[in-house]
């Protein structure tokens, strides 16, 4: 059961005070009877709700990439930075969460979302799901290093990180790199192992999905129907 604005709200059709004028305007029927107050209460999966008689479909759950861009942090509250959340329009922002994080100085492909338990099997690290970086260095890259990331290095945790693929990218400063897992600093620290230094980091693919580059850094879009299959797939 949610409030009848709220409901609105959730599926894009603005602000609470916009959905609540549409509500006074007669705009908005419950079960074929037009709604005359905003805080009756629904039953979003039950009820038929329309908007200038067109069916409104219940969206249980949200999927969205987002192109994170530098100098915001993935959580929700930390004092005095800007969470990644506060770039998502408020009727979405009410429950989504990242699927994984990124530093505060990487940008790129964020997942963001309301399911909980694809986050928790994208998560696990079972599932060797795969991450794909473009990575700036401060030195040229070496073979050895390449060597390195195919055995697995050894970056001061429990054990050594899993083979990563690293090639290089356009210039011998630039890299691409996957990862089949997620620890904290990770490619920054298999670099540092290295000798290397990574200057600037942008993740461009996680398993399926691919960052669009018609998004500017900051905006966001829905995933397709194909890209959430592909998403929750086996493959
Ligand atoms: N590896 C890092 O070092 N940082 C990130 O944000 C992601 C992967």
């Amino acid at each position: 059961m949610m409030r009848l604005d709220r409901f609105l709200g959730e599926n894009g059709f603005g602000t609470r005070q916009e959905c609540k004028k549409m509500i006074r305007n007669g705009r908005v029927k419950v079960n074929n009877c037009i709604a005359k107050e905003s805080d009756i209460r629904i039953n979003e999966e039950n009820d038929v709700i329309t908007v200038d008689n067109v069916l409104i479909e219940y969206e249980k759950f949200h999927y969205l990439m987002l192109n994170k861009p530098k100098d915001y942090v993935c959580s929700a509250h930390e004092l005095g930075q800007e969470s990644i959340l506060s770039l998502i329009h408020e009727t979405y922002a009410l429950d989504l969460f990242p699927i994984g994080r990124l530093d505060k100085d990487t940008v790129g492909l964020l997942i963001l979302t309301n399911d909980g338990q694809l986050s928790h099997m994208l998560l696990a690290p079972s599932k060797h799901v795969e991450k794909e970086y473009e990575v700036q260095l401060r030195e040229e890259l070496r073979e050895e290093t390449i060597e390195a990331f195919a055995c697995g290095i050894d970056i001061g945790d429990d054990k050594p990180t899993l083979p990563a693929q690293l090639v290089q990218g356009a210039t011998s400063k630039e890299a691409l790199v996957t990862l089949h897992e997620g620890r904290f600093h990770q490619i920054k620290r298999m670099f540092e192992a290295c000798n290397n230094e990574v200057i600037g980091l942008k993740r461009i693919r996680m398993k399926n999905i691919v960052l669009d580059e018609n998004l500017e850094p900051g905006s966001y879009r829905k995933l397709s129907e194909e890209e959430i299959r592909g998403l929750k797939g086996n493959e």
